[in-house]
């Protein structure tokens, strides 16, 4: 098939490779023309593993071809996929639709023959029928198409894998033609293909997102009572995985989520909640223990230093706003290190992928951009551990200890072994388990304090 991919992010750029490894005639579009020029000279633009390999091999096979052009990209495409931002409007929370529906009103001006319109991007319910108005308000008169909604799942970070092997593919129609089409793309994948109206396929998105969300804010709530209690998280997150019914993913306790979709999808379903008159409880709780958890990360650090950390040099291993990304669009690792460097502290960090969109954002006042895990320790008085890369997990503790001058390290990512940890000498700080750090003290004579407080 011939395919049109609008957008070159994250998901268009992935989408683009992958669906021309499959054997389609790809044409990639973007308006940014540095992007576009980069990618045709062979550099990629982010990093995900696997895409530069599989973006070259299709490029030197003819199937994969970039353009700045929306109207060349879409000549003689079966299907023309929306892959544009739809990033949080700040002031509502809702999704900020301009760029997609900017796209279609362009589709709809260069349409040249039946296409199936397919948005990937993450849309609200009702917005492939808006798309649907405007493609037909620019199309010429008598102009032939459909409209489909097409979510993608992917993660970043394993993105170039979760498309060739997903558990399911959710394509939302009207037309037997436009799912016909939309479904040959994919029949060759061992996955559930849902077909469902464009609204179903729209909610099922924001659906999937907003659980995942809430299994993380449910596993951070349980790391307090955890911590309070004498248990430890970790473990309870397990145990609970092992059930099938429960899940063993997104258990991880840590500093909460951060990303380009959970924060504003969730903010973007609440938003739908109350623009249909309902207020979705639950996920405005998913939120606020969302936001809280980095806060009851700082306290540890400014429990054990006090607020003013003036002198001190804290190391932060971890940029990303997960692991094997170089993403950094609401990372909640930059706004510890905004909130550290906020206190005084001289800052020393490290990422093994996202130092370079970091220092965009935090720029060099107060930050050492390190070289290497144990360059950033040199005469740290303490050490944050903020995203879950597999490698910051593996610390020589030894090493670690001769680098230090402080011997204090808080886990935002529970990645080390309290135990070993402690055993070789350090305060340690987690999330959700009592450690030789924690004041355990504190939390005793909790209901007193709650009854007073009612
Ligand atoms: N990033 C993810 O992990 C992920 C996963 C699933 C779904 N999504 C959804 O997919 C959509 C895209 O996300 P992303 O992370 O790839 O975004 P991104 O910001 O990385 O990429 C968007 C791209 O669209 C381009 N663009 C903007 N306006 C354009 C226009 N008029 N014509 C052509 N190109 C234009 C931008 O230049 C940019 O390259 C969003 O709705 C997001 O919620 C993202």
């Amino acid at each position: 098939m011939k395919l049109c991919v609008v957008g070159t992010g994250y998901v268009g750029l992935v989408g683009a490779a992958v669906f021309a490894d499959w054997g389609n005639e790809v044409v990639g579009v973007d308006i940014d023309e540095e992007k576009i020029k980069k990618i045709q000279s062979g550099e990629m633009p982010i990093y995900e593993p696997g895409l530069a390999e599989i973006v070259l091999d299709n490029i030197d096979q003819g199937r994969l071809t970039f353009t700045t052009s929306l109207a060349k990209g879409m000549k003689d495409a079966d299907l023309v996929f929306i892959c544009v931002g739809t990033p949080q409007d700040d002031k509502t929370g809702a999704a900020n639709l301009s760029a997609v529906l900017g796209v279609a009103a362009e589709i709809g001006g260069n349409l040249d023959g039946y296409k199936v319109v397919v948005t990937k991007s993450t849309v609200p319910v009702g917005t492939n029928e808006r798309v649907k108005q405007i493609v037909r308000e620019n199309a010429p008169k008598g102009a032939h198409f459909d409209v489909a909604s097409n979510p993608e799942f992917l993660r970043e970070g394993s993105s170039v894998e979760d498309m060739n092997v997903t558990d399911r593919v959710v394509i939302g129609a009207e037309s037997e033609k436009a799912f016909e089409k939309v479904k040959s793309l994919y029949d060759h994948l061992n996955a559930v293909i849902v077909e469902t109206d464009l609204r179903s396929a729209e909610m099922i998105k924001y659906a999937s997102n907003s659980f995942l969300a809430t299994k993380i804010s449910f596993i951070n709530e349980m790391a307090q009572i955890c911590e309070r209690a004498g248990a430890d998280v970790s473990e309870v997150a397990y145990g609970m995985g092992l059930d099938k019914r429960v899940g063993k993913y997104f258990l991880r306790a840590g500093i909460g989520y951060g990303g380009s979709c959970f924060p504003k999808d969730v903010a973007a379903l609440y938003k739908t909640s109350t623009d249909k008159a309902y207020d979705f409880k639950l996920l405005r709780s998913v939120m606020e223990v969302n936001e809280n958890q980095r806060h009851y990360f700082m306290d540890k650090v400014t429990d054990y230093f006090g607020m003013n950390l003036d002198g001190k040099t804290i190391a932060c291993l971890g940029l990303a706003f997960k692991s094997n990304t170089d993403d950094i669009r609401e990372s909640v690792s930059i706004k510890i290190v905004q909130a550290l460097r906020g206190l005084g502290a001289k800052i020393k960090a490290y990422d093994p992928k996202a130092m370079e969109n970091a220092q965009g954002v935090l720029g060099d006042f107060g930050i050492e951009y390190g070289e290497g895990i144990y360059e950033v320790m040199k005469d740290a008085d303490g050490l944050c551990l903020l995203t879950e890369w597999s490698q910051f997990g593996e610390l020589d503790l030894e090493r670690v200890k001769q680098e230090m001058k402080g011997k204090v390290i808080f886990d935002g990512r529970n990645l080390l072994d309290k135990e070993a940890v402690e055993k070789a000498g350090f305060t340690y700080f987690a999330i959700g388990k009592r450690t030789n750090g924690g004041e355990y003290g504190r939390f005793e004579g909790g209901s007193a304090i709650l009854k007073d407080a009612s």
